[in-house]
């Protein structure tokens, strides 16, 4: 039988929510946020082998979508049928890998929330009586004049009305101090620690009043089942859906999903529902004796450079178009990446394409393709027995052990945007690996041995690096299988086994194929959603930001505008420096020798009186790989360095991190 504040927990097992939402306007790319970080977290626990339930839903009942449906003359049944299939297909779109979805207005649930509050009616938590008050409609909450902000609603901002109603209240008041102790003795229950002062400070200190759970004056709810002309407050219906839809209270035998799944490890909801979730939720579980969840995490909102989304405000992110544009992983990656979960987070599209760009294309994109590319030219395309490894695969392999460790760790705390970057922190020095290991030299020395060695490392990062992302990205870590020559499906093998160094079978065929993430042209791109292009970028855009200049002159604003096509014509590449020396009789130029991933040249520039030639070795600079050949003061140059600025102000273009010498640059 479960008891009060049981504690022991089902090892091994992860149950997650979402919130449920409004079928009242199709979902933006907020909603998004939340249910794919959900799905994030989901995929990551069963990756480690945990017996998990993800459940999201929608929230069908209410003043609002009533409102909302007669607005466009529809009855609210047929209204909301519409929409919720959107959110379905929307999920389905985002590979939202949910075990279940519930609709508050499917009989499973209306009838188990009558069930509930008749119990609690009969055990006395629920009284009958008058409600004068404040009712803000869009967030379906109750207030008291105290606790409005310039007599608008504390949570939206917006007009609260004055309802006069005999309604049913439930004692909420005479849980308080164990919630309160409860909360206390729990510091993991409300997260992050902010929003749990912000509960107790707020709200649980000022003493909690009885909360309305009935109202009259609508009917577009779940009638209370001894006096039908109530209907159920939405929040205690939308909140029990948590244990409706496993089953509470009619199937709680042993061998029922309510058994083997509650109480719930995680409810993820955005940062304006902690409060229904930590103070309304766990007293209503008290009241029914139940235990309550492990942990209620208040995320941030996603918002526009302008504020909040919004229908009215016309500026509202539509996900689908999102996906069709630049693809799912891609979409998946941006949300789970760009914002430190917890805190709110700015959505930009040109964010957007400087995340596909430099981590997908560049960062993970290249060191798969110049991988093969080297497997296919150096080895015939078999990835090689490795030999012996030295210090840089050590450390590498090593590097690969961490990450796997910092993984769990960042979503232990639910910090999966610290464990993608730990990943692509990986992916980073697999690049710098490359560089390091110069398998193309390795090649010319006909080295074989240490050349096998070598490919197969970097063969063998990706594969791991491909198993660490399958809980966030849905389609590429297959992919990335297919092309090493891999079964697609083994990706999924489960994060302990498959980031175990050493699993690729050497002697296998790769299979390079289609570029995992194309670059995509901002120009472009904002043309086609209508984006503002002058807003300047948080982070420089490569394709808006790139500038050629004359190295010893000044960089010029390009007056004559050129076509894509033309662009393309100069071929940008990052260049190594090898070695910098002054040339004699020329006091303004430096003679570089670079390398361009598997070529050297001598580059002369004009930048003596800016940089010491020592300064520049081993540095990443951009050069136009493909100007004509021409000599100065007598010494050839094969190429020319990008730098900018003017007068005593001049600085080589170089990339912000490391992406190896070859890469291009667009
Ligand atoms: N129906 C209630 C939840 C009931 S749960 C028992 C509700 N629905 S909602 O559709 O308005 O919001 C659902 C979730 O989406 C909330 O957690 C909310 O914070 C989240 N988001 C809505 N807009 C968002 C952003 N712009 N950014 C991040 N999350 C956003 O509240």
């Amino acid at each position: 039988m479960l008891s009060t504040f049981k504690e022991e927990i089902n090892v091994g097992k992860f149950y997650i929510t979402t919130p449920i939402y409004y079928p009242s306007d199709n979902l933006h790319i907020g909603h998004a946020y939340t249910t794919v970080v959900a799905d994030a977290l989901a995929r990551y626990h069963r990756l480690m082998g945990e017996d998990v339930y993800f459940l999201t839903g929608t929230d069908e009942h209410g003043q609002k979508i009533q409102r909302r449906a007669a607005a466009v003359g529809k009855e609210p049944q047929a209204f909301v049928d519409e929409i919720v299939a959107n959110i379905k297909k929307l999920w389905k779109t985002l590979a939202i890998s949910n075990d279940d979805f519930i609709r508050t207005t499917e009989p499973r649930h209306t009838e188990r929330v009558q069930q509930i509050f008749q119990r609690l009616y009969e055990q006395g938590d629920i009284y009958k009586s008058e409600y004068e008050g404040l009712y803000c409609t869009p967030c379906e909450a109750f207030w008291l004049e105290r606790q409005l902000v310039d007599g608008k609603c504390p949570d939206c901002g917006r007009e609260v009305e004055r309802v006069q109603e005999e309604s049913y209240f439930f004692r909420t008041s005479k849980y308080a101090d164990r919630l309160m102790a409860h909360i206390e003795a729990h510091p993991e229950f409300i997260q992050p620690v902010s929003r749990k002062n912000e509960m107790i400070n707020n709200f649980l200190r000022p003493g909690l009043e009885d909360l309305c759970v009935s109202r009259t004056t609508f009917s577009w709810g779940i009638p209370v089942p001894f006096d039908p002309k109530h209907v159920i407050y939405v929040w205690l219906d939308a909140l029990t859906n948590y244990i409706t839809a496993l089953g509470y209270p009619d199937q709680v035998g042993s061998d029922s999903l309510f058994a083997r799944f509650w109480p719930a490890e995680l409810h993820l909801v955005g940062k304006e529902i902690v409060r229904f979730h930590t103070i309304i939720w766990p007293i209503i579980l008290m009241a029914l004796d139940l235990p309550l969840p492990k942990q209620v995490f208040g995320h941030g909102w996603l918002v526009l450079d302008g504020g909040k989304m919004s229908k009215s405000k016309g500026n509202v992110v539509d996900p689908v178009v999102l996906v069709g544009k630049y693809g799912l992983d891609a979409i998946r990656y941006y949300l789970l990446r760009e914002v430190a979960f917890g805190a709110d987070g700015i959505y930009s599209e040109e964010a957007l394409v400087l995340r596909i760009n430099t981590d997908l294309a560049n960062d993970l994109g290249n060191l798969l393709h110049r991988t093969l590319s080297m497997v296919e030219k150096f080895a015939d395309g078999v990835v090689p027995v490795p030999g012996a490894y030295g210090p840089l695969e050590k450390a590498l392999i090593n590097e690969a052990d961490e990450t796997w460790q910092a993984v769990q760790e960042h979503m232990e705390k639910l910090e999966v945007s610290g464990a993608l970057t730990a990943i692509f922190h990986l992916i980073g020095r697999a690049n710098k690996y490359i560089d390091e290991a110069a398998p193309w030299s390795l090649n010319k020395q006909g080295n074989h041995e240490r050349l096998g060695t070598v490919l197969y490392t970097m063969v063998e990062v990706i594969r791991v690096s491909a198993v660490l992302l399958s809980p966030y990205l849905v389609e590429s870590p297959a992919r990335i299988f297919a092309q090493l020559g891999l079964d697609p499906e083994a990706a999924a093998i489960g994060l302990e086994a498959g980031s175990k160094w050493g699993l690729y079978p050497a002697g296998t065929k790769v299979r390079k194929g289609e570029p995992l993430f194309p670059r995509i042209d901002w120009e472009e791109a904002a043309e086609v959603t209508g984006v503002k292009k002058e807003a300047p970028p948080e982070k420089p855009v490569p394709q808006a930001t790139t500038k050629k200049a004359e190295p010893t002159a000044t960089a010029a604003t390009t007056q004559e505008q050129i076509t894509i096509d033309e662009f393309a014509k100069i071929d940008l590449r990052v260049a190594k420096v090898l070695t910098a020396e002054k040339i004699e009789g020329a006091d303004k130029l430096l003679r570089l020798q670079v390398r361009l991933g598997e070529e050297e040249r001598q580059i002369v520039a004009g930048i003596a009186r800016y940089y010491q030639p020592d300064e520049l070795v081993g540095k990443e600079i951009v050069v136009v790989a493909n100007l004509k050949p021409a000599k100065l003061r007598g010494v050839l140059s094969q190429g020319m360095v990008l730098a900018a600025g003017d007068g005593d102000n001049l600085a080589l273009v170089m990339p912000e991190k490391t992406v190896g010498d070859g890469a291009e640059v667009r």
